[in-house]
């Protein structure tokens, strides 16, 4: 076996050094490695957006990168989303518009949906759809998720943020 690489993340806000094979994806190591198991594994091949997380302010496919490439990365995931026991507002936002079934594509898409709000480019449903479709629903929970993006960017911009 080749030797493995010491690499640090910061993951919600803890420092983490690690021990990583070459090849070990950034998804596998936050599932099997750190045991932050709400990122989701749906394709493995960047095109569901179940896996996302946000990385030095940037949603990508955990899927998609080695973890060697992200040395010094700050990450968030889905567990680090709700701040001293109060969830993240689109995480409340999804409960109030019933914005997931089954659930399994929903850490990617608040991931996903707390980026975009962020990055500040979408305005209209529209955009919320096209900047949400990475991330698949195969539920069909589309409407009531862009609902409850739509409620945040509201209250955001009521609050003048
Ligand atoms: Fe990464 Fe589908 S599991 S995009
Ligand atoms: Fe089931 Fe989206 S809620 S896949």
């Amino acid at each position: 076996l080749p030797e493995r690489i010491s690499i640090s993340l910061t993951v919600n806000g803890e420092t983490r050094h690690l021990d990583v094979l070459p090849w070990t994806v950034l998804l596998d190591l936050l599932r099997d490695h750190l045991g932050l198991t709400g990122t989701k594994k749906g394709c493995d091949h960047g095109q569901c957006g179940a896996c996302t997380v946000i990385l030095d302010g940037r949603r990508i496919n955990s899927c998609m990168v080695f973890a060697v490439m992200k040395d010094g990365a700050e990450i968030t995931t889905v567990e680090g989303l709700a701040k001293d026991g109060a969830l993240h507002p689109l995480q409340q936002a999804f409960i109030d518009h019933d914005a997931f079934q089954c659930g399994y594509c929903t850490p990617g898409q608040l991931c996903s949906g707390v980026a975009l709000i962020k990055e500040g480019r979408a305005h209209t449903r529209d955009e919320i759809r096209e900047f949400m479709s990475g991330n698949l629903c195969r539920c069909g929970a589309y409407t009531n998720i862009v609902d409850a993006i739509e409620q945040v960017l509201g209250s955001n911009a009521e609050a003048g943020q």
